[in-house]
């Protein structure tokens, strides 16, 4: 599968990117940088690292947008990433900068247009810029994004995921555009199930690759605060959930159900309200999104995501 990732460059984007880079299937064409955890310049920097941990520092990485400019509407989420976006562990590297001088917008249509699939990890800006300049270009492309909910649950506001918080309006445009197939939206309600526990770290820390190391030390920062909505002892690691939902569909179940994003002035702005009254979409024959739900493992457990490390 040719691929192109757009990420905000945080702590579970770099255990997504690092895992999708051992992956034999997986031809990862492009890396697109969006304003989100960090400012955009310092997630392209981010993802510039990540790839090199990886062992795939040939892969361009461009910049986009950030949603935070002129305004942020939600803050950044220091707490969890850090102020660099790798944990504040020495990773970052503040000298890098030699970015690829093609705009992020101009690399997502040109890839859309060559069949290319489509993995957001952060922020829907720069997907919604390129999906107003050239809508057809999505007919040839799929989407898989990490961002919102089917159950109402939010982590950046009470009921809107931070993905989706930092620019609804990108987010219903990319959910709402005519893709190949249903966008398959990873929310919050399956990344809080399907999550990081003991065993997982432990797998990580057994782990002897340069990428095992490398996420080492982002990851023990991330852990500290990022479970704080789930269960004890678990951590999720939305990112990388999205990115194994992508290539092994098989460990999650998928139903394709309405929908639409909250963009205005309520209370709930940013969240996605899905219809799960399944009758009701059938008979009146909406658009749909699909919609990955927590399911059942190859061998019959519970999905886990497993070791995060696969180079
Ligand atoms: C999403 O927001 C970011 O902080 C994470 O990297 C993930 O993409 C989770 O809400
Ligand atoms: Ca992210």
């Amino acid at each position: 599968m040719r691929l192109v990732i757009d990420s905000d460059g945080g702590i579970d984007d770099a255990a997504a990117i690092v895992w999708l880079c051992g992956r034999p299937d997986v031809e990862l064409a492009a890396v697109t940088a969006v304003g989100g955890n960090v400012e955009v310049r310092q997630a392209a920097r981010n993802l510039r690292v990540i790839l090199e941990a990886a062992g795939r520092a040939d892969v361009p990485v461009y910049v986009g947008a950030d949603p935070a400019d002129p305004a942020p509407r939600i803050p950044r989420p220091v707490f969890i990433h850090g102020e660099d976006g790798l944990g504040d562990v020495g990773l970052a590297d503040p000298l890098r900068g030699a970015d690829e001088d093609t705009p992020a917008v101009e690399v997502l249509i040109r890839e859309m247009r060559r069949g290319a699939s489509l993995l957001t990890l952060g922020p829907l800006t720069n997907l919604a810029a390129a999906l107003r300049a050239d809508a057809a270009a999505a007919a040839s492309s799929r989407l898989t994004l990490m961002g919102g909910s089917a159950r109402a649950q939010g982590n950046a506001r009470p009921s809107a995921e931070a993905n989706v918080a930092h620019d609804p309006l990108a987010a219903a445009t990319a959910i709402g555009a005519r893709w190949a197939a249903p966008p398959v939206m990873v929310g919050l309600d399956v990344t809080h199930t399907a999550t990081l526990r003991e065993a997982e770290f432990a797998a990580l820390a057994a782990r002897r690759t340069a990428a095992a190391a490398f996420l080492d030390g982002p990851l023990s920062f991330y852990r500290r605060n990022a479970g704080s909505l789930c269960a004890e002892g678990e951590t999720p690691c939305h990112d990388l959930l999205a990115a194994m939902a992508l290539v092994r569909p098989d460990i999650l179940g998928v139903e394709t159900l309405p929908v639409e994003v909250d963009t205005g002035g309520s209370a709930a702005w940013g969240q996605t309200v899905v219809d799960l009254r399944e009758l009701g979409w059938r008979r009146r024959g909406e658009p749909a999104a699909a919609v990955v739900e927590p399911g059942r493992g190859p061998d019959g457990n519970e999905a886990g995501v497993g070791a995060p490390v696969a180079v």
